[in-house]
């Protein structure tokens, strides 16, 4: 299994492109399955969640094709409209699939994520959705299977903002008929890439981005081209490498105002910010101030970046406090920032973390999520002596050659097969 070493590195300077947003990407490649024909996608970045969608699609009886960032994608129609456990385990955004499938051929048999390395996270807001728009769904032996004659449209309201919930019934709604209103939706820039492209492909929807998304059913849709909105979590994880290690760092390729809620706290924290119309630098300082942060749904802080900044209030002056109100267990990177010599209190859903600049110390340490590995690393880049991050995997499932693009900046970090 690869490692990722990371040494103690310069103030990492220069200029570093955004790749492709995967959370942009996966809903907008399950949302192919609502009409056949080829679908074209660009800025697609290359990561394991981007395979692992492509296998499901290929089991769906579509053809799909990657050069670069190019991704085509040729529908028909499956011969079985099942989602194998082999495929929802290695990734819970599998689950998108539910909605499309579900809408266009009556049924859909999608097994059930589980939990997960941050929590349970369920999707009974995703089914009693498409209950409430008509479908019959029952649990068997670990499946959903979910039959409808045609969805009707219907008020939806959630319980909470879900994103890939949100994602699944916009889908599914564009071909229910008449119109459906989903109330307290999740108001994430992926949710406006996904309608953009929704809308490409002839369905009519408005609201999106606000909390109340309206979708008029159509009979049919058909496929288009479409460029993947930049991915801000990886933009403000790049930001955060320029802010720890006191470097300057330019972020290309990205929408700043989608980075808001990281900006604000940055320029709370000390830091100097300068943003053009598609890029943001990072000036560094020797040292930075403590600030709390709450996670909470877009446009609020984002919980995938609450790992990375925790690493840089570890060595900030001061105290802060880290609330993630969005997912029950997202604090697993806090014993492993621990051993490398943090003074961090983890509470249920609250982190108190006594920052020390110069404080962390290498030490060999295991990703058990995403973000957590991308914190990690971050951690890495000022720690005396060596890290080494295990279980990498995580790593690779959603960032595009994160370590060649920190590499490029000055960072000591080398991938150890
Ligand atoms: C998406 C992102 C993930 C991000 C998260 C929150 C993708 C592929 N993943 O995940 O990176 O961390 O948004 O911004 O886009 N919930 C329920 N019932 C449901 C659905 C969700 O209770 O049916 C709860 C979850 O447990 C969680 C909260 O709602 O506490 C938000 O989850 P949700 O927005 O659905 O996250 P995902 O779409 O899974």
């Amino acid at each position: 299994m690869d490692k990722m070493c990371v040494a103690k590195s310069p103030a990492l300077k220069g200029e570093v492109h955004t790749s492709g947003a995967k959370n942009s990407a996966l809903p907008l490649l399950f949302s192919t399955l609502l009409c056949d024909g080829e679908h074209v996608f660009h800025n697609v970045p290359q990561l394991m969640d981007i395979h692992s969608t492509k296998s499901l699609l290929e089991s769906f009886n579509c053809e799909v094709s990657m050069s670069g960032d190019v991704a085509k994608i040729y529908v028909k129609p499956p011969a079985k409209v099942e989602a194998q456990y082999d495929f929802v385990r290695k990734m819970r955004a599998s689950i998108l699939c539910l909605g499309p499938l579900l809408s266009r051929y009556g049924e859909a048999v999608v097994s059930l994520p589980g939990g997960c390395a941050i929590g349970s996270r369920p999707i009974n807001l995703h089914l009693e959705g498409l209950e409430t728009l008509g479908a019959e769904i029952s649990v068997e032996k670990g499946y959903v299977i979910a039959k409808c004659k045609k969805l009707k449209g219907e008020r939806i309201s959630f319980e909470n903002p879900t994103v890939g919930g949100t994602e699944n019934l916009m889908m599914a709604a564009t071909l229910a008929e008449g119109e459906t209103i989903i109330e307290n939706a999740a108001k994430e820039p992926e949710i406006v890439d996904l309608a953009d492209y929704l809308r490409k492909m002839g369905a009519k929807i408005e609201g999106d981005g606000t909390s109340i998304i309206k979708i008029e059913g159509v009979d049919q849709l058909r496929p288009s081209e479409h460029r993947v909105i930049p991915d801000r979590i990886e933009a403000g994880t790049l930001l955060i490498a320029g802010a720890i290690t006191g470097g300057e760092v330019t972020v290309e390729s990205c929408v700043p105002s989608h980075l808001d809620a990281l900006i604000y706290k940055l320029k709370e924290s000390g830091f100097e910010i300068y943003q053009e119309k598609e890029s943001i630098t990072i000036k560094g300082r020797n040292n930075w101030g403590g600030v709390d942060i709450t996670t909470a749904p877009h446009p609020a802080f984002p919980t995938d970046l609450q790992a990375q900044f925790m690493a840089l209030m570890a060595v900030a002056e001061g105290t802060s406090v880290i609330t993630e109100s969005v997912f029950e267990n997202r604090f697993m990177h806090v014993q492993e920032l621990v051993r490398m010599n943090a003074n961090i209190t983890p509470k249920t859903r609250v982190a108190i973390v006594r920052g020390k600049p110069g404080c962390l110390q290498g030490a060999p340490v295991m990703a058990t999520d995403l973000r957590a590995s991308a914190c990690l690393v971050l951690a890495g880049l000022v720690a005396e002596g060596e890290t080494t991050v295990n279980r990498i995997y995580h790593l690779d499932r959603g960032y595009e050659k994160l370590e060649e693009k920190l590499t490029k900046l000055g960072a000591k970090i080398q991938r150890v097969k």
